[in-house]
């Protein structure tokens, strides 16, 4: 099915996600072609890179088992859309979050393509079928949605079109296991993916329960650091009940009823809008202000890093 693809890959789109993606398929071997509009736009990506890429040695944090000089080498800059897609195994595009310029884009990469390249999209929030309806090569095109940064958030979740070929999908969840991310695959697509769905559940409950005044922004964002996110990070929610119990069927037994009643009592889904808005970021920004949120970035960064190391540790056992 790859028959006449490079171990080529074209990264669309040169900003925080296509950094990252370069940086992972370079460490796994891959070439990368790395495309974008403006060539300055390019020097800066590719300036960053090699800094990213050092800092990571340094720190011993580099993936893959070769030297920051030998991935960085592989990594080639370019305003030429045509020389990028060319024989590439995956076109993955990282262009900003906005409709018509993607559908535009793959529009165009859709003339330059070969038959059986991977189209993946890292888009966060548009359905496939909505990037890819206009396009000849469509049974080829899938989501790729990762988690920023994908360089130490391995999960990928793979959504397919109603008219993805299945050997396309199969394929792309093949290729992100190879350079050491976690595929997920959804049979369909749905709105928000799985990631969102699940993350805008816990940010729906959040608001009311702070909005009603239960309790502060504080004391709300400890139950997920301090409480439910420990676990969260090395169990899911499904298996968290597994072994809260004598396995999911007792578990269900014992807290059905309960379940269902304390859900019962939720409330319709807000709308993020109002007086509760200035509130509640009142009270983020007496924690970390807004000229912080740098600083702040990176001290999670260096957390996501070290878990990332014990996850690597605990797996093994
Ligand atoms: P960004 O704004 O950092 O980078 C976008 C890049 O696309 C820029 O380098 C820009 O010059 C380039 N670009 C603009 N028009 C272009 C065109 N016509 N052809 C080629 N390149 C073009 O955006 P970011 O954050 O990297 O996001 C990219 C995609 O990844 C979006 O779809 C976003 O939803 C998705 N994503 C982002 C996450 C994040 O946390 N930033 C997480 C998960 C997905």
């Amino acid at each position: 099915a790859s028959q006449g693809l490079e171990r080529k890959i074209s990264i669309v789109g040169s900003g925080l996600i296509g950094r990252s993606w370069a940086m992972i398929f370079a460490s796994a071997g891959y070439s990368v072609s790395l495309y974008d509009i403006d060539q300055k736009q390019i020097e800066t990506a590719l300036a960053d890179i090699e800094q990213q890429l050092k800092t990571l040695e340094k720190g011993g944090l580099l993936r893959g088992t070769t030297s920051s000089d030998q991935q960085f080498a592989l990594i080639k800059g370019t305003i030429n859309l045509q020389e990028s897609v060319k024989n590439a195994t995956i076109v993955q595009e990282c262009v900003p979050e906005n409709l018509e310029l993607k559908r535009k884009v793959w529009k165009q990469v859709d003339e330059l393509v070969s038959p059986n390249t991977i189209l993946s999209s890292s888009t966060s929030t548009f359905m496939p079928s909505k990037l890819s309806d206009h396009l000849k090569n469509k049974a080829n095109m899938i989501i790729s949605h990762p988690v920023n940064p994908p360089y130490y958030v391995p999960v990928i979740e793979i959504v397919p079109a109603p008219w993805t070929d299945p050997e396309i999908a199969r394929r792309t969840r093949d290729i992100w296991t190879e350079v050491g991310q976690t595929p997920v695959s959804l049979t369909k697509e749905v709105p928000g993916f799985i990631i969102n769905r699940l993350q805008y559940a816990l940010l729906n409950e959040s608001w009311h329960l702070v909005t009603e005044g239960v309790l502060d922004v504080k004391d709300l964002d400890k139950i997920m650091s301090e409480g439910l996110g420990m676990r969260y990070a090395f169990l899911g929610t499904l298996e968290t009940t597994h072994l809260n119990a004598q396995g999911f069927e007792d578990y269900c037994r014992a807290y059905s009823k309960t379940i269902h009643e304390v859900s019962s009592d939720f409330k319709p889904t807000p709308k993020f809008e109002g007086p509760h808005v200035k509130e509640i970021a009142r009270q983020l920004e007496a924690e970390v202000p807004l000229d912080r949120l740098q600083e702040r970035r990176n001290w999670r960064d260096a957390c996501l890093t070290k878990l990332s190391q014990l996850k690597k540790e605990m797996n093994k056992l």
